[in-house]
């Protein structure tokens, strides 16, 4: 055996390490179905960020991983708390995941410049260091990575040692002691992976020491040219090979900025990363770095740094993150499966219908019926919203090769740009869609409502013949409308205005934007508008009602027809803002998409208007009325709890529709008693249930639930 530079040093007796291999050593969670690789996560802390380590567990726990690799600073360790704060987090993580501390940064004391990527004067004292955290903390880890992408002058400023001697020796002897203390070794990942460096690894006795190879790498957000992993994996594999060395080969840090909104590439990389020929997969990061913060490489310098978590900085789950903890690994791989007959695409295919939110409830349901016509249609959506990627699914199957998928965000105007020059039709659906949602984040909503129809309309201009476009806006750029007298009308408010009542409410209504929801999506109504105006382009504006049917995710934010007949389904009580007496008119999806098809034969004629559309005063609900519908489906009334209004929730809107039925002859077909129970079996279908149908209601909750309103539910004939 070779020599180690540490050879002559005094081997410290410790207590044999008690490693705590957590019960999800092979989370189901966490192990690919398809290739068995193990897959964990990198996250690293800054001293004192106790919260944050908690987040990030509880982030971790939802997935269902148990794999974690830290890093830990040295030189922090050297600082007044540094100490003490690892001797909290490293048994902290390790009480809940299989920990891997990777250790790096020079103390400044102990460094040939004043920097803690610079290398230590002398490299025995990195050992020294390792070996003083296995005695003290060795408990919490069974594998130790020795430094981080030494090819980064950040990490390891490799112009104060060209030649890596201090490194190969501080590293060589740091892994001979750290075996001889019981623990696995890591070779350091360099970020740009390098054969000739690796043999040099070799060729100064360094690998001798070596339990796994880590290599990194960012495909898609840094590695301008990338071939795939498994060569990266197999050229390090001919080395260990040509070696006899039985190392494995981990990628010990991988991972995707989104800082493009591109999720669905997040997600790609995952699993491509999960293809290699490797032991292990780390990607980095748990969650968004704070913007507030300094990144590596400075403050907002690149602002890539800042988006390669699985979460965001609030802790909202990206895509990937949504789908690993739904359903595991399994679910990434399913997402990724090749669409049907993408194989056999034709040469020079006929050009597609492009709906920009194609997964959503109504892309889906307009997809659907498009793709049944025998058109082809190309579906442009992130996925953002929970369950699109079953609608997704549904359509695939249903429909083949007629589905085309773009996963893309309506913020990438490049994206964009490129499904728009395919199309010879586009529906722009994709939005942010929850009042409430914009009232927590408001710019996102802007982003994502107001400048991504600004870059399909930029899109859209650029073209030489333009698609025309249909948008779909909503009733609530006409604002609180709290001008209105209302009556109150058996549990339904009502305009004393009888022609209003006859009639609803018409586009001459002046726009009064209320929310950052109505706000954007009011300026993007505007805009297309504007742009049919000014530009020629070919557009109509539907501003709709509440649209409900099959294929609806609804939530407390949006949607909430389909929400109480699921919650009710789901046996949740239905929580009820305001009195519940706020009065729609309902249009089942059905006739949406009728309207859709005679817009768009039309939209020439039709085009530079705004059009209200939704069930008209002939088919109104209020929630109160809703809710008895359900108790007359299933045979008692939901649970409910009351709660305040919601800020601009409006207590009466029905749309007049007659502009767009007398410019097309539409008119809604489908009640709301009749689609409520459409919905309500699809619903019921969907999650396998049989219909029932009890024949009374219990009259014990029905009392309960009018005396809590203070009147009764009735019947409107
Ligand atoms: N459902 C209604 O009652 C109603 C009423 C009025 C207006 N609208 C409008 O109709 C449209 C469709 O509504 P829906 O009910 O089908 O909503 P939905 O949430 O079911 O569908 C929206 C789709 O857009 C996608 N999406 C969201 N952000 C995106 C982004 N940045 N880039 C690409 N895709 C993105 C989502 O993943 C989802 O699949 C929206 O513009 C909404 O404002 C709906």
């Amino acid at each position: 055996m070779k020599k180690s530079p540490r050879a002559g040093r005094q081997e410290i007796k410790a207590s044999a390490p008690r490693i705590a291999h957590h019960p999800s050593l092979c989370a189901q969670n966490g192990e690919s179905a398809s290739t068995g690789v193990r897959a964990g996560v990198v996250e690293n802390f800054r001293p004192g960020d106790h919260e944050r380590v908690d987040q990030v567990l509880t982030g971790l726990r939802a997935l269902g991983v148990a794999d974690l690799r830290t890093m830990v600073s040295w030189a922090d360790w050297d600082s007044a708390e540094g100490e003490a704060w690892y001797s909290w987090l490293l048994p902290h993580l390790a009480n809940e995941v299989n920990l891997i501390p990777c250790v790096l940064y020079t103390p400044l004391s102990q460094a040939v410049a004043p920097r803690v990527s610079a290398p230590p004067w002398d490299p025995k004292a990195y050992g020294d260091f390792l070996d003083i955290l296995i005695t003290r903390l060795g408990h919490c880890f069974e594998w130790i990575e020795l430094w981080n992408e030494p090819d980064q002058l950040s990490e390891w400023d490799r112009t104060l040692d060209p030649h890596w001697q201090t490194f190969s020796a501080m590293v060589g002897g740091a892994a001979y002691w750290a075996q001889r203390r019981g623990k696995r070794t890591i070779l350091a990942g360099m970020n740009v992976y390098d054969p000739n460096w690796l043999e040099l690894m070799f060729r100064r006795g360094v690998m001798q020491y070596i339990d796994a190879v880590g290599i990194h790498g960012f495909p898609g957000t840094y590695e301008a040219s990338w071939e795939s992993w498994t060569a990266v994996a197999q050229s390090v594999q001919q080395i260990l090979t040509h070696h006899r060395s039985g190392a494995e080969i981990w990628i010990s840090a991988t991972g995707y900025s989104t800082w493009r909104h591109d999720e669905y590439e997040q997600l790609r990389a995952f699993t491509a990363a999960l293809e290699a020929p490797v032991e292990r997969v780390y990607w980095y990061s748990a969650r968004d770095l704070d913007p507030d913060l300094s990144a590596r490489d400075g403050f907002h310098a690149d602002d890539r740094e800042y988006h390669f978590g699985l979460h965001d900085h609030d802790g909202a789950p990206k895509l990937l993150a949504r789908l690993w903890a739904s359903g595991g690994l399994q679910a990434i791989w399913r997402a990724l499966e090749p669409q049907p007959g993408a194989a056999r695409r034709r040469p020079r295919p006929r050009p597609p219908v492009l709906i920009t939110g194609g997964a959503g409830f109504i892309g889906t349901n307009l997809a659907n019926r498009l793709a049944a016509d025998g058109e082809r249609v190309l579906i442009y959506d992130n996925l953002s919203r929970p369950g699109a990627e079953r609608n997704l699914r549904w359509l695939l199957d249903t429909h083949g090769s007629r589905i085309q998928v773009e996963f893309a965000d309506v913020r990438n105007p490049y994206a964009l740009r490129r499904a728009v020059r395919k199309a010879k039709q586009v529906f722009h659906f994709a939005a942010q869609v929850a009042v409430t949602t914009s009232l927590a984040n408001p710019r996102h909503d802007f982003e994502v409502n107001a400048l991504g129809t600004l870059n399909l309309l930029e899109a859209l201009r650029g073209s030489d013949d333009p698609a025309p476009l249909i948008y779909t806006s909503t009733n609530k750029v006409y604002g609180g409308l709290d001008d209105i007298a209302l009556d109150c009308d058996n549990g339904a408010y009502r305009p004393n205005d009888a022609e209003l009542c006859r009639r609803g409410i018409n586009e001459a209504r002046p726009l009064d934007l209320h929310s950052p929801y109505g706000c954007s999506k009011g300026a993007a109504d505007e805009y297309i508008i504007d742009y049919a105006r000014t530009f020629g382009l070919p557009a109509v504006v539907f501003r709709m009602s509440c649209i409900y049917g099959p294929h609806q995710m609804g939530n407390e934010d949006q949607g909430w027809v389909a929400h109480f007949l699921i919650c009710a389904l789901e046996g949740r009580p239905i929580t009820v803002y305001g009195d519940g007496m706020q009065v729609r008119d309902v249009l089942y999806i059905d006739d949406l998409v009728r309207a859709f098809l005679l817009a768009r034969s039309s939209v020439r004629t039709l085009s530079g208007s705004a059009f209200n559309i939704g069930g008209g005063p002939s088919n109104t609900l209020s929630l109160l009325e809703l809710l008895k519908i359900i108790g007359k489906l299933n045979g008692a009334l939901p649970r409910c709890e009351l709660s305040d209004w919601r800020p601009g929730d409006q207590r009466y809107y029905v749309s007049d529709t007659r502009k767009f039925q007398s410019a097309t002859g539409w008119r809604a077909n489908v009640d709301p008693m009749e689609g409520v129970e459409k919905l309500h079996d699809w619903l019921r279908h969907a999650r396998g249930l049989e219909r029932i149908r009890p024949p009374t209601a219990r009259p014990a909750l029905h009392r309960r639930f009018a005396s809590a309103n203070g009147h009764a539910l009735h019947d409107r004939g």
